[in-house]
């Protein structure tokens, strides 16, 4: 290697070098293999670090220059499934225009590594995690794609499932047949003892397909399977999974995938007595992986997926000691429920206040915003939350999914109920964004003004996650405002599962209609093209600029403030079925005396009541000079 490049090594060791050992010091500096194990794990990051190609090396440069730079207002993410939006990876190439025009910034390619045959829960069961889905193509076409992507200034997003593997994958199959080794990268149990004993505090994620927390396995033992009995949970206590789940992401790092989501981490550490998520030890070891991907490829960051609570969502993002140095994204989970929730109720009281408390995230973070995507709906409102606004947490909870399955009197929505507990009437809701905002039962209808109503819904989402101060996710088919899709039930692989409900494939015959105005896919289309072009010349909407919730602006309606350099912007969405009125004393008031609604050009007297229409949004600010 050229000396610079080695020099370039070590500066980044000794950058990251803190962050590395404070992350190690909880789950390993205890552990026997400890030390060793950390000497090998930098010869692997200077293995991969030495594999790095030079385009890939000048990536690095740039955005270390720019370490700010996916919390940039144009940034726009697109979420999709390679063989539903088109074919394999090398069809993705023929759609780049079409992502260019929606002004796409970052594609999430959903899971896409090699899964076990059959059941495979959407690819989260990876049986080779250096091997590309064949029916997709290889690994070749994986990097080309990422190159033709990165030329357009397109990152590319991948999952990465760190909780578990397939029960198929290589150290599992061995671990089956007695390899001591491989035997330890897992959680295995000779017998009930241990399983009983941790079951006694344990949930279940999937009650109703995949009862229990443990699979017997051959010889009577017992494995730590969280999810589906054919995905075995890791042993993160082990370094050896540190050193290979490190080496598997360097190694995708250096195909030229540039943010990792990070799949289910939460569930990472285990701990007696305990439901085993967010344990204190999962910070440390995305603290200290990330710290790895900064020393040998630092072009990549980390979203994590922890799909949890307002109390402990924004420690993903690094809080107290990890401030700013556990991932640089995570799914604002709390923004997509609170949604839904003011969206059914017409009535935002309840978002208000949980957004209003939620810890603010470090300023070199970024939410990753969504209103749908591949999973199913679960109604994360806690009994305190609720019973801040005087509502009773499990009725309200009730009362959203009966909503969302369409069961609720007046209900618009045309969802579907999943794990359904007949006992307590818990479930979540599948459903894809416009069958759930109400497009589909409008469209059965043939009724134009319940229509124009279902679009109305599908922007305020839009420009709700659009206004955030994070990464807008798209998800692939809301844009044209597809259906839900119920081929799955004839699909044997499927049909237990209807999160299929809203993983159709892209309609390019619907997505040809985009520019007719007068129809669905134009009108949804035509109006989030004009959000995300009002974003990406709105420095206010970078997801660095600090947001603050407003209070008191009404039942219906909610709404906040970005703040930055360049003056304010205050965000407004009407969740009523009537326009509402908001008294401007309780905004920021303009030099000027004038407001201008960046969405549509209009000005208007300062000191005025703001109409905030049914389902309308308004990006207001200070006009400049006294016009
Ligand atoms: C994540 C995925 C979900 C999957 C689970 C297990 O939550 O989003 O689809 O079932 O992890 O990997």
């Amino acid at each position: 290697m050229p000396v610079r490049d080695i020099d370039i090594f070590i500066a980044r060791l000794d950058r990251w070098w803190p962050d590395l050992l404070d992350g190690w010091a909880a789950p390993y500096g205890g552990h026997p293999d400890g030390d060793s194990a950390l000497d090998r794990l930098v010869e692997r990051l200077a293995d991969r670090y030495r594999e790095r190609t030079e385009p890939l090396k000048r990536h690095d440069l740039a955005r270390t220059l720019k370490p700010d730079w996916f919390t940039d207002p144009s940034m726009i993410g697109y979420v999709f499934y390679v063989d539903r939006f088109a074919g394999t990876l090398a069809g993705v190439a023929d759609h780049l225009d079409y992502l260019a025009e929606l002004g796409v910034r970052y594609v999430h390619l959903m899971p896409l590594l090699q899964a076990r045959e059959g059941e495979d829960d959407g690819g989260y069961a990876v049986m080779d995690y250096r091997a590309v889905d064949p029916a997709l193509g290889t690994i070749a076409d994986l990097e080309q794609l990422c190159g033709h992507l990165r030329d357009r200034g397109i990152s590319v997003c991948v999952d990465l499932v760190l909780n578990h593997t397939a029960a198929e994958h290589a150290w599992a199959r061995r671990a089956r047949a007695g390899d001591p080794w491989a035997e330890a990268m897992y959680r295995i149990y000779p017998d009930r003892t241990m399983p009983d004993r941790f079951e006694a505090t344990l949930p279940e994620v999937f009650p109703t397909f995949a009862p229990g927390n443990f699979t017997r396995i051959k010889g009577g033992r017992w494995a730590w399977t969280t999810f589906h009995s054919y995905q075995w949970d890791l042993d993160w206590s082990n370094p050896e999974v540190f050193l290979e789940m490190t080496d598997v992401l360097l190694s995708l790092a250096n195909l030229g995938v540039d943010v990792f989501r990070l799949d289910a981490v939460a569930f990472m550490w285990k701990r007696l007595g305990t439901n085993c998520q967010n344990q204190p030890e999962v910070h440390d070891l995305l603290q200290a992986l990330r710290a790895c991907a900064r020393i040998a490829a630092p072009a990549v960051i980390f979203k994590a997926e922890a799909i949890v609570g307002p109390d402990q969502l924004a420690h993903y993002l690094g809080l107290g000691r990890h401030h700013g140095r556990v991932a640089d994204m995570a799914y604002q989970n709390s923004l997509m429920v609170q949604f839904w929730s003011s969206l059914a109720a017409g009535d935002t009281r309840l978002m208000t206040h949980v957004l209003r408390e939620f810890p603010h995230k470090p300023v070199n973070t970024a939410w990753a915003t969504y209103i749908r995507c591949h999973d199913d709906i679960g109604w994360a409102v806690t009994e305190s939350d609720a019973a801040a606004v005087g509502w009773d947490g499990p009725a309200h909870r009730a009362f959203l999914s009966a909503f969302y399955t369409g069961a609720f009197p007046g209900s618009f929505a045309r969802g579907e109920g999943f794990q359904v507990n007949p006992e307590t009437g818990d479930q979540r809701v599948s459903g894809t964004f416009a069958s759930l905002a109400g497009l589909e039962a409008a469209i059965e209808a043939a009724d134009p003004e319940a229509i124009t109503k279902a679009i109305e819904r599908i922007l305020l989402g839009h420009a709700l996650i659009l206004g955030w101060d994070g990464i807008p996710l798209l998800y692939m088919g809301d844009e044209i405002g597809m259906l839900n899709d119920r081929s799955y039930l004839d699909m044997p692989d499927q049909a237990a599962d209807n999160r299929w409900l809203h993983r159709p494939r892209m309609d390019w015959v619907a997505a040809g209609r985009r520019h007719q105005p007068a129809t669905v896919e134009g009108r949804i289309f035509a109006g989030l093209r004009a959000l995300i072009e009002t974003r990406r010349r709105t420095p206010q909407l970078s997801a660095a600029a600090p947001l603050r919730i407003v209070d008191g602006l009404g039942q219906s309606v909610f709404g906040f403030v970005r703040e930055h350099p360049l003056g304010w912007l205050i965000a407004l969405h009407g969740f009523g079925d009537r326009d509402a009125m908001v008294d401007p004393a309780l905004l920021p008031k303009p030099a000027s005396g004038i407001l201008v609604d960046l969405l549509d050009g209009s000005r208007r007297l300062a000191t005025r009541p703001i109409v905030v229409p049914a389902r309308g949004v308004l990006w207001l600010v200070a006009a400049a000079g006294l016009e």
